[in-house]
């Protein structure tokens, strides 16, 4: 996979205006040709796909507060992932309420918050999705995302789960406010690209 899918613009301008209420708020005049207007970004993908990686990367250019949707899971859930059993939906629920109060308490507040979560499903980016919010997916195929896990050492996520995790994505579609990044150039690249395509503002470099 090369180059970037720019399928989720629609949806994210409507979402942001009907958020928007104030369509003059932060970012509607400087959002960039696509008319984003990000409040919240969910960084998500399947595992190995540099979510964190680019995640914590944007948070940082553009001063946002920066979460891991991975640390928000249930314990019980953590000691699954541990043994290599997959989880189930039901495991899931729980998890997407806490990273979804986690995304409300931001909007709520006015803050801007980068969370990485793998969202795998649209039934689980439902529970996430709110106006304000846009749904950054990191897209790498299986041979790419692979290498990469074979040389991690110290996550939890074993390798083996790679195969399920791409049965299960749904990537998401038109309708949904999102933008595709292509997980196959470097990080800084990467998060460079949604900076610029999300219009979002870097803070200077001292
Ligand atoms: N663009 C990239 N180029 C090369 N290596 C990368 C890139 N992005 C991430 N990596 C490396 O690939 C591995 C996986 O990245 P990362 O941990 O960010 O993925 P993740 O999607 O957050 O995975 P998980 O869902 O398991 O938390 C890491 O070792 C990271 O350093
Ligand atoms: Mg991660």
């Amino acid at each position: 996979m090369s180059g970037a899918v720019d399928d989720g613009a629609a949806a994210a301008a409507a979402a942001a205006a009907a958020a928007a209420g104030a369509a003059g708020a932060a970012g509607a005049g400087g959002a960039g040709a696509a008319g984003l207007d990000a409040r919240v970004l969910v960084v998500m993908g399947v595992s190995g796909s540099g979510k964190s990686t680019v995640a914590a990367m944007v948070a940082e250019q553009v001063g946002w507060e920066f979460a891991e949707g991975d640390a928000m899971h249930p314990p019980a859930n953590v000691d699954k992932m541990h043994a290599g059993t997959p989880l189930t939906d039901e495991d899931r629920w729980p998890w997407l309420d806490v990273v979804a109060a986690w995304i409300r308490g931001h909007l709520d507040a006015g803050t801007n918050g980068v969370v990485t979560c793998s969202a795998l499903k649209r039934s689980y980016r439902d529970v996430l999705r709110a106006p304000g919010v846009v749904f950054v997916h990191v897209a790498g195929d299986g041979a790419l995302i692979e290498q990469r896990m074979s040389q991690r050492s110290g996550h939890f996520m074993p390798t083996s789960l790679l195969k399920s995790q791409l049965a299960t994505l749904e990537p998401p579609q038109p309708d949904e406010a999102h933008v595709t990044i292509a997980a196959d150039r470097t990080p800084e690249a990467e998060s460079a690209e949604v900076v610029e395509r999300l219009g979002l503002v870097t803070i200077p470099r001292a």
